[in-house]
């Protein structure tokens, strides 16, 4: 599929990747291959938006209230960050992605913010595009702490715009999201980049996501393209 170079072309794409457990069950395997799986689409996922010469990519990989998971599964989860952080490292590196985190990563395993804080200085120099891992994220949490570090820093009530809120979230210094992508057919957003995503298109496929393909993806992008984007404003000036 081509597409339009013409009609805008987003800037940050943001992406609930869901489904990895139903279909692991649907091929009678456990839980833990749909995530191994599903890294596997983040990885080739990250390829395409790289090939298309996207800014800004976010990955919704672990959210607060993923902790209610069994012990098990988390342990998993964070075991497969660890791997395929360090697996894809040299390759981000090359390519020129600088990697973010938004959530508290202080909560962490050990061995993710080791991996995690190795990465991240790794990849500092990186220009062509971020690539932000919301890792133990939650939105109204990160809306929270920006308020409390605006606080912190002296900053008057009064003050507190959202444009000065802005620069104390996890993405100070990045555009919203113009896309939001969600997979596997729920039609929510699930405490995701709440502040961030005012404006933001969502699209919802019923594809689970260890089956989402580069091609679902420009499906996606030029579904994106063929909307109008108004923000709030009227489609054609009335005088
Ligand atoms: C949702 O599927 C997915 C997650 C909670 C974790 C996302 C993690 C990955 C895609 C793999 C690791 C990613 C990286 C970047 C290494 P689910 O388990 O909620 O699926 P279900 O709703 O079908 O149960």
């Amino acid at each position: 599929m081509n597409l339009s170079p013409a009609t805008a072309f987003p800037r940050h794409l943001a992406i609930i990747m869901d489904g990895n457990g139903r279909w692991a069950t649907q091929r009678s395997l456990p839980r833990t291959e749909g995530h191994r799986a599903g890294a596997e689409t983040a990885r080739r996922i990250v390829q395409e938006c790289l090939d298309l010469g996207l800014e800004f990519l976010t990955l919704y990989a672990f959210s607060r209230e993923n902790w209610n998971r069994p012990a098990q599964e988390v342990g998993f989860l964070f075991d497969l960050l660890v791997q395929f952080i360090s697996r894809e490292l040299p390759d981000l590196e090359k390519r020129g992605v600088r990697l973010r985190i938004l959530g508290e990563e202080q909560n962490l395993p050990f061995a993710a913010r080791r991996t995690l804080a190795h990465a991240r200085a790794r990849t500092a120099r990186g220009e062509r595009m971020e690539l932000n891992l919301a890792l133990n994220y939650s939105g109204r949490e990160e809306i929270v702490r920006a308020c409390r570090l605006y606080l912190e820093a002296g900053g008057a009530p009064a003050g507190l715009t959202p444009e000065t809120l802005g620069e104390y979230l996890y993405t100070a210094g990045q555009p919203d999201p113009d896309l939001i992508i969600r997979t596997s057919g729920e039609l929510r957003t699930s405490n995701f980049l709440l502040f961030q995503a005012a404006y933001s298109e969502l699209y919802f496929t019923d594809t689970l996501w260890p089956d989402f393909t580069p091609l679902d993806l420009r499906a996606a992008i030029a579904d994106f393209q063929a909307r109008g984007r108004r923000f709030g404003a009227v489609s054609e000036p009335s005088f």
